[in-house]
Parts: structure tokens; sequence; C-alpha cells
């Protein structure tokens, strides 16, 4: 598409997630750090009449469904204030879907970047901030990017210093989870005496990476390794492995390692391969991106 907005759209993995209760609103309220990473999606958006989504991915829906579709809908009255009459917009996703990497809270936030270059809006950052956060509790950290603490449903955010591109390796099983789903066996388990802290306790950590990052403990683990043991075996095998530190990401069904270099994550992908043969394995590193222009108007000033 010559002419075209052209947005980068990174993953996510967590370093932590504590959650600390039910809200009446029927959310809960967390405690988690947010981590951007290379692997992404790449949106693309040209002048057109109404909004139009297609996706290499047949899987994905193209309407009102798909985040995107909504995150243009929510711009529209502010475009065509500015003339615009609709977008043409291309997805091409990288980042597995149900995976807790934050894939379609990416492509959300990098639809608000890529419209508003497309359709001259001018958002401040605020205005930009409260559309990311009506659209999912995970939008707002993608206009941030980087390391962030991420409290209340997620989106009251605080940028933390860069942790560094710190290799990972991502495995993904061959199945999605709904985050719904995850976070509704979570709220019925609170109902229940606390039997699942042994289940963290399994949490791999080694000293200095605790005071780096805190502690390594994701609490949707309890339910997700519960009902889907292969992903705690998962985990297991990472640190077996040589991962300094291997959680869940998310509600799920991702699962990573982080280790002290490429090399460690070559060795562990290999070793991984052979037992977890239809896991998706996939090295990542961390970085200090949020959604970016790569394409399209003057780049320095959409960071
Ligand atoms: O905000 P988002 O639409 O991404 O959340 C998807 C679902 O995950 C919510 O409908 C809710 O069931 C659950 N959720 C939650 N508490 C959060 C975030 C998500 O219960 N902090």
């Amino acid at each position: 598409m010559s002419g075209a907005v052209v947005v980068r759209c990174p993953a996510k993995v967590n370093w932590s997630l504590r959650v600390l209760g039910r809200r009446a609103d029927g959310y809960h309220e967390l405690d988690t750090v947010f981590q951007a990473i290379d692997l992404h999606d790449v949106l693309e958006a040209e002048p057109s009449r109404g909004i139009t989504l297609e996706c290499d991915d047949p899987e994905l829906p193209t309407d009102r469904r798909n985040l995107v579709v909504r995150a243009a809908e929510a711009l529209f009255d502010r475009g065509a204030a500015r003339g615009a009459s609709g977008a043409a917009l291309r997805l091409r996703k990288a980042i597995p879907t149900g995976a807790g990497l934050g894939g379609g809270s990416s492509d959300a936030a990098g639809t608000i970047v890529a419209l508003d270059r497309l359709w001259g809006l001018e958002l401040d950052r605020a205005t930009a901030r409260r559309i990311a956060v009506d659209l999912g509790s995970d939008v707002a950290f993608f206009l941030v990017g980087g390391t962030a603490r991420g409290r209340g449903r997620g989106e009251r955010l605080e940028t933390l210093p860069f942790l560094g591109e710190v290799p990972l390796l991502l495995g993904v099983p061959p199945f999605p989870l709904s985050t719904a789903d995850v976070y509704a066996r979570h709220a019925r388990r609170l109902t229940r005496p606390d039997d699942g802290v042994s289940v963290s306790r399994l949490s791999a950590l080694k000293a200095p990476e605790e005071k780096d990052f805190g502690p390594a403990r994701n609490d949707l683990e309890v339910v997700v390794f519960e009902g889907w043991p292969e992903l705690g075996r998962f985990r297991e095998a990472l640190v077996r492995e040589g991962a300094t530190r291997a959680l869940l990401s998310g509600s799920g069904s991702a699962v990573f390692g982080a280790f002290e270099d490429d090399r460690a994550v070559e060795r562990a992908a290999a070793a991984l391969h052979e037992r977890f043969g239809a896991w998706r394995l996939l090295p990542a590193r961390g970085v200090r991106d949020a959604v970016h222009l790569v394409a399209g108007g003057d780049l320095r000033s959409s960071r």
C-alpha cells in the first residue's frame, strides 16, 4: 500500500501478575508488570469509504468482534469532523491470539495511532488513553510500552525503568484461552479456601531477578495449571532448561521463560521442541517500544 500509514504493534508478557480481588463491576483488581516484546503485528491504514478490515489470519473476525474495528468506530466521528470518509485497514498477524500476549489489545492501540495520523486527529495523550481504556483493560499499556506497572483493571499505568532486552522463549500451546473464562474460574476459586499458594511457589526464581522484576508470580497460574496441566509442565521444563524466570503470560495460554543469553534460549528451544512438539516456540526479547508508526507522516512525533 503506497502512501499508507503503517504501525507496528508489539506483543507483551507480564513479569508478574497479582490478582488483588474482585470488584463490584465484575473486573479484577490487578497489580501487574507489563513488558513489551519484539514480536509484533503490522497494521496498515489507507483512506477509504467506511471502515473495512482485512486480516491475513482467516481465523480472526473482521467485523465488530475485532477490536481494530471497534477502535476505528470509536474514532470515526472525530475523523468525519475533519473530512475523512473512512479507512481501509489491513492487519498482518504474527502475535498468537488467545495467548495472553496482548495481540488484540496492541492492534487496537495501533489503530488509534494509525487513524490519528491518517485522519489528522491530533489526539492528546489523555484522549487517546481514554479511548484505549474503553476498548479493553490492556490497550492503554500499548500506548506506553517498555516496562510498566499496571494497577486497577491493568489500565492505571506507571512507567518503570526499562528492564533491558532480556532474551525470552515463548511457548504457545495449540489452543487459545479465553481471558474472561480464566478470570471467571479464578473468581469461583476465590470463594474457596486458598489452597493455591503452593502452586504459585513452584515459580522459578533466582535471587537477582527477584530484586529487578518483583516476585515471579502470576496468580492466574493456579486455575490455569489446574485446568490445563500441560502448561504447568511446560513452565517446569523451562526452568529445568535454564530459565531464570518462567511464568504464564497474562491469562495464558502462552508460557514464557527469561534466559541469560540467546544461546541459552536456543538450547532450551531445541530441548523443549522434543517434548512439546505441538507447541510453537518463539524466541523474543524485551523492547522499549510502544505501538508506533513505521511509515506515513512525521515518524518522530508519533512516539
Ligand atoms: O478488559 P478486557 O475486555 O480485555 O477483559 C476481558 C475480560 O477479562 C473481562 O470481560 C473480564 O471478564 C476479565 N478481566 C477481569 N479483570 C481484569 C481484566 C479482565 O476480570 N482486570
